[in-house]
């Protein structure tokens, strides 16, 4: 078997070069903390989503810039840096990434607002609207405490922005914090967030126009404290990765399955295999990509977090198998 690996690896190499497809880069860059754009500047965007659009790749994460500071009066380690709004980078290879700028600009000096740098936004995605041909963007907005637990929505005329922010909403009258955007093949898109002060998860279908939530909705993973939710599809099953509820310290993933995106939902164990399975490798789940062509194969995206220093937080990119229906993440694959 020793031998077979060199052998194993090269044709892994040439089926990567000769393919044409968008593939998973080997040893990407981003899996240290030296992830620069085509400029030679770091790369911010942390919690982050991907778009792929007309043969393009768009990164939106979370700008964490400014000293960290420690909230005080809460039970967990509520860490903090000011809102920073979002970023978007752009790239075709998934391995060079363009800085296209601040595609959601936080608001400076009014408290009252949900962009305000002195509240939080976190995880944003964004989705294209076929119908409307606006690019939608979702993001958990919240006070320092999280006691404001909203979804904020923003929309844009262009992939890169400059989104205009709408509003946030409670979907259904019910919390939002850690979130997602899944984006169905029949154009159904559904908001997922932790919400009940995180004990559950909620799946929301949005309206047709993605600007808002429908009265549709489920509790799923009910009572088990589950947050950074990445969703995704495969072979008409659908998959959800959560993280356990541990502020900004790693722990170990779980996976859940289910045939219809609104539940039900069955739990499994852990999907990431191998030493330092237990905290997710360092990291905690923010989205998981479709690589083209591929059907079984996805890039899982995931923070290192640096909670006393957030603007040091890195990013852990790792393929993401489908094997005999069972998720697998494995560190080293390259
Ligand atoms: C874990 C969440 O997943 C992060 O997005 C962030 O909200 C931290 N908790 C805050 O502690």
């Amino acid at each position: 078997m020793k031998r077979l690996i060199p052998i194993m690896i090269l044709c892994n190499f040439l089926l990567i070069k000769h393919s044409g497809l968008a593939q998973i880069p080997k040893s990407p860059d981003v899996n240290g903390k030296e992830w620069h754009d085509t400029q030679g500047n770091f790369i911010n965007a942390h919690g982050a989503g991907i778009l792929h659009h007309n043969d393009t790749y768009y990164l939106f994460g979370e700008i964490k810039k400014g000293n960290t500071w420690l909230v005080a009066g809460q039970s967990w380690e509520d860490y903090r840096v000011p809102a920073g709004g979002v970023s978007c980078y752009s790239s075709k290879d998934l391995k060079t990434w363009k800085y296209e700028g601040v595609a959601l600009s936080p608001v400076k000096g009014d408290t009252t607002n949900d962009l305000d740098t002195g509240r939080v936004i976190e995880r944003p995605k964004v989705i294209y609207n076929r119908a409307t041909k606006k690019f939608v963007m979702w993001m958990h907005v919240d006070k320092n405490d999280y006691s404001y637990s909203r979804a904020g929505v923003a929309v844009s005329d262009n992939p890169a922005g400059p989104y205009r922010y709408i509003r946030s909403v409670q979907p259904n009258g019910q919390m939002s914090r850690d979130m997602t955007l899944f984006q169905d093949d029949d154009g159904k898109a559904y908001l997922i967030y932790s919400s009940e002060q995180n004990n559950t998860m909620q799946v929301c279908l949005l309206n047709d126009d993605y600007l808002s939530p429908t009265k549709i909705f489920s509790r799923i993973l009910v009572d088990r404290r589950r947050e950074a939710p990445a969703l995704f599809k495969s072979e008409g099953k659908y998959y959800l990765i959560t993280s356990s509820c541990t502020g900004w310290s790693p722990n170990a993933a779980t996976y859940a399955v289910a045939n219809q995106v609104l539940g039900p939902w069955k739990e499994y164990e852990n999907p990431c295999k191998g030493a330092g399975a237990d905290t997710t490798f360092g990291s905690q789940s923010t989205y998981v990509l479709p690589i083209n062509g591929k059907t079984k194969t996805f890039l899982f995206m995931a923070d290192t977090w640096n909670k006393t220093d957030l603007k040091q937080s890195g990013y852990l990119w790792l393929s993401l198998k489908i094997n005999n229906g069972k998720v697998e993440i494995k560190k080293f694959v390259y």
